[in-house]
């Protein structure tokens, strides 16, 4: 499976450490920065991330930035992306089990780097349900 990652400047550190956590992982990545944290704009990031998901460059993607909340809207503008943001184990968890996220957004100054990585492993660990909440990632699909 290949992940997409992208960031801003304030996602950047966090980006580089779920980089190598994933690569560690044994996972394909493709890092479509920002490569340093230098002040850049995190709509772009976010919309690469997202098309890339989409296209089928990546299977699921990754974004960080400060607060995770720019950047996840940004992402969720292409059409196609269910990004969400997660703060904690119920909400990696619940995200892929009921709306099967395809990309999860992290806050590079809101999480601490461990719980991070442990939010990303629960969401790639965890399997979707399906069923009812098919019929609701299919209207999400469609809107
Ligand atoms: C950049 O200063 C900051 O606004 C950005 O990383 C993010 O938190 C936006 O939502």
């Amino acid at each position: 499976m290949k992940i997409a990652l992208a960031s801003d400047h304030g996602g950047f550190a966090l980006k580089e450490a779920v980089k190598n956590h994933l690569q560690a992982r044994g996972f394909e990545t493709l890092d479509l920065g920002t490569n340093s944290e230098e002040s850049v704009d995190y709509p772009a990031f976010g919309k690469a991330c997202g098309e890339a998901v989409v296209s089928g460059q990546a299977d699921r993607g990754v974004v960080c930035c400060g607060t995770g909340i720019g950047i996840s809207i940004a992402a969720n503008k292409v059409h196609g992306v269910r990004c969400a943001l997660v703060t904690n184990e119920f909400m990696a968890e619940m995200t892929k089990m009921h709306n099967d996220a395809n990309i999860i957004a992290l806050g590079g100054r809101v999480l601490e780097e461990a719980q991070a990585l442990k939010l990303v492993d629960i969401w790639l660990d965890t399997e979707f349900e399906g069923g009812r909440h098919q019929r609701r990632v299919d209207m999400l699909n469609e809107m």
